[in-house]
């Protein structure tokens, strides 16, 4: 078919380094026009080239070597969030949908109202890669139609079968395929058969990677590995698979286990986590990142509530816990012991539960 027709080389190669003997997990270093990155990788969601409140030194020392940007168009003007370089970008329908909570889904696009005027604006495929060719991040993903994942019915299907007409027309429109990547996103909510039948879609197309998104919405655990599985099992081992949205420490490593080798997560930049007034301990004793080096609990507590510097701080510790996490995930898969590291990691996690 025309879709298959040219199978060019793309932007990005994916070396797998080891696989997992017993589960789906592997470890690759991926090449992107202007980084190698380990997997799998955790991308924490930046806003204007870095992370929340981080100087770019910060984010130096967090040897974080990619992170994701959003694509937001306000007002008539575009607001492009993202450095050029060693990011993702997403498409910006996503956000619309779930901060602007004014968006209407139309065949066009994603078409919203201006909070400032109330003037409408409209977000198609093809915008949304105008303006992620512009701003020229290593990854972009396509404009995608994202429902909740507790929605049923017909509205599931409809989404679905959008997200892979966008796609095509989000193709179509890609100025800068030869250095930039772009990834089709597997939609299809809780329902195997339409998760199934989106991925098998999917994979006709002459692409350099796959994500896989509409789920961590608040779904059954059972159902969202169910939903991973369904997908990982479809898509080619040789591309590398991002998990949209999914970032807690427990979901890494299920869904490394279940073959993912990418993911983003708000969690580590939005939430300062639960500081006690008393606690002279650093936030976590074993960590190595400069927040712990340097301060206790009880200081972070007096300053966090007054303070931007304090959830730099915690902000620091947090994106220095799961880029960790990663890296001894990506150990114990070429020591080939990551059945072993998932065992600990969830008997720490679960103390006293068999
Ligand atoms: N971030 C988390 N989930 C999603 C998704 O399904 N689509 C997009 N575009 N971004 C996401
Ligand atoms: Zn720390």
């Amino acid at each position: 078919s025309l879709l298959m027709a040219s199978k060019g080389t793309h932007a990005l190669s994916l070396k797998i380094i080891a696989e997992c003997s017993t589960t789906k997990a592997r470890t690759c270093k991926m090449k992107l026009p202007h980084y190698v990155v380990d997997t799998p990788v955790f991308m924490p969601v930046g806003t204007q080239g870095t992370l929340k409140g981080l100087l770019p030194q910060q984010l130096e020392e967090l040897d974080c070597k990619i992170m994701l940007g959003n694509t937001y168009h306000l007002g008539h003007r575009y607001i492009c969030i993202g450095k050029s370089w060693r990011s993702t970008q997403d498409s910006g329908g996503f956000q619309m949908v779930s901060l602007l909570k004014l968006a209407e889904i139309t065949e066009e696009g994603v078409k919203f109202e201006s909070p400032h005027d109330r003037s409408e604006m409209m977000l198609t495929p093809e915008k949304s890669i105008e303006i992620q060719n512009s701003i020229g991040a290593d990854i972009i993903m396509q404009l995608d139609d994202v429902v909740h994942s507790c929605v049923t019915g017909p509205r599931v299907e409809e989404a679905m079968y959008r997200t892979i007409r966008w796609l095509d027309r989000c193709i179509a429109a890609h100025k800068r395929p030869h250095d930039q990547c772009i990834f089709p996103i597997v939609q299809g909510g809780l329902y195997p058969d339409l998760r199934k039948k989106c991925a098998e879609e999917l994979i006709k197309r002459d692409v350099p990677g796959f994500a896989i998104g509409g789920l961590s919405g608040g779904e059954e655990k059972s159902q969202f590995w169910k939903m991973v599985t369904i997908s990982t099992d479809i898509l080619p081992k040789e591309k590398p698979r991002y998990l949209m949205g999914v970032g807690f420490a427990i979901d890494l490593v299920v869904c490394v286990a279940l073959g993912c080798d990418m993911f983003d997560c708000v969690y580590p930049t939005r939430t300062a986590k639960d500081i006690y007034a008393k606690d002279f301990r650093p936030i976590d004793e074993n960590c190595k990142c400069s927040t712990c080096q340097q301060y206790t609990r009880a200081y972070l507590h007096t300053v966090v509530q007054t303070e931007t510097v304090a959830c730099q701080l915690v902000t620091v510790h947090n994106v220095a816990y799961q880029l960790d996490l990663m890296r001894s995930i990506q150990q114990s898969i070429v020591e080939d012991r990551f059945p072993e590291f998932i065992r600990r990691f969830f008997n720490k996690q679960f103390p006293n539960k068999d």
